[in-house]
């Protein structure tokens, strides 16, 4: 369902490296994969280039068929839109919206009718634990209800893909088996597939199998 192949990718600026060097994955329909390494490894980047935020050097990224690394801007934002969900590492929430504002946007983006929208969006905020604050805004949030609150959105529109950086790294212990519950559960019941970047072995515990990223590559955890 996810075919990356032979990705590159450097940065320039004050630091010029090489990040990223022949990076190949498949996944199929149904899979849950984790992916761990060292911090400034080029996760994040990683799964930047997967959502096709961001274009490689070199390789190529097909979502169901679609190869995203030769669309334009445009048709990479509505690939996204409609069949990525991500959860970002800093949260990127809208601070002038409300929770439920936040929550509702991938649905309307894409046109869905309030009465629907109100349900789904209510009900996501329930799974993630916040039913309580619909209507306040993100500052008023801490850091984990911040989190849930990224993670109700990332899978408001039932993604077919969906992309989860760091998703508990400011959650308690009950709450993170929850939300890893959580990701986990719509990953399959939307027959789609998952990607979980996790510096928990807790986490990374849950997927289906765990890819290791090193400057070398990315290989199945040993
Ligand atoms: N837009 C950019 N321009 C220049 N350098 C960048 C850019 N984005 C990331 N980098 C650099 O690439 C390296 C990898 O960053 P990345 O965020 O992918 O790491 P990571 O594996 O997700 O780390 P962490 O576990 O800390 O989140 C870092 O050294 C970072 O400074
Ligand atoms: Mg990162």
């Amino acid at each position: 369902m996810l075919s990356i192949r032979g990705l590159h990718k450097s940065y320039g600026g004050a630091r010029p490296r090489q990040l990223l060097r022949d990076v190949s994955l498949e996944v199929r329909r149904g899979e849950y994969v984790a992916i761990v390494g060292e911090s400034g490894v080029g996760k994040s980047t990683l799964l930047n280039l997967i959502a096709g935020l961001d274009l490689p050097d070199g390789g190529s990224v097909a979502l169901d068929g679609t190869e995203l690394t030769s669309l334009d801007d445009d048709a990479r934002t509505l690939v996204r839109r409609g069949r990525i969900g991500f959860v970002f590492q800093a949260f990127h929430l809208l601070p002038h919206l409300t929770v439920s504002q936040n929550v509702a946007l991938p649905l309307a983006l894409d046109g869905t009718d309030p009465a629907a929208m109100a349900e789904r969006v209510g009900a996501m905020l329930a799974a993630v634990g916040l039913a309580a604050a619909t209507d306040v805004y993100p500052r008023e949030l801490s850091g984990g209800e911040l989190q849930r609150v990224a993670i109700a959105r990332a899978l408001v529109h039932r993604p077919l893909l969906v992309l989860a950086d760091e998703p508990t790294g400011n959650l308690d212990a009950d709450t993170a088996v929850q939300i890893l519950d959580l990701l986990r559960e719509q990953v399959k019941a939307n027959g789609g597939a998952g990607i979980l970047v996790t510096h928990s072995a807790a986490a990374a515990a849950t997927a289906d199998r765990v890819l290791a990223l090193t400057s070398g590559g990315l290989r199945a955890r040993t």
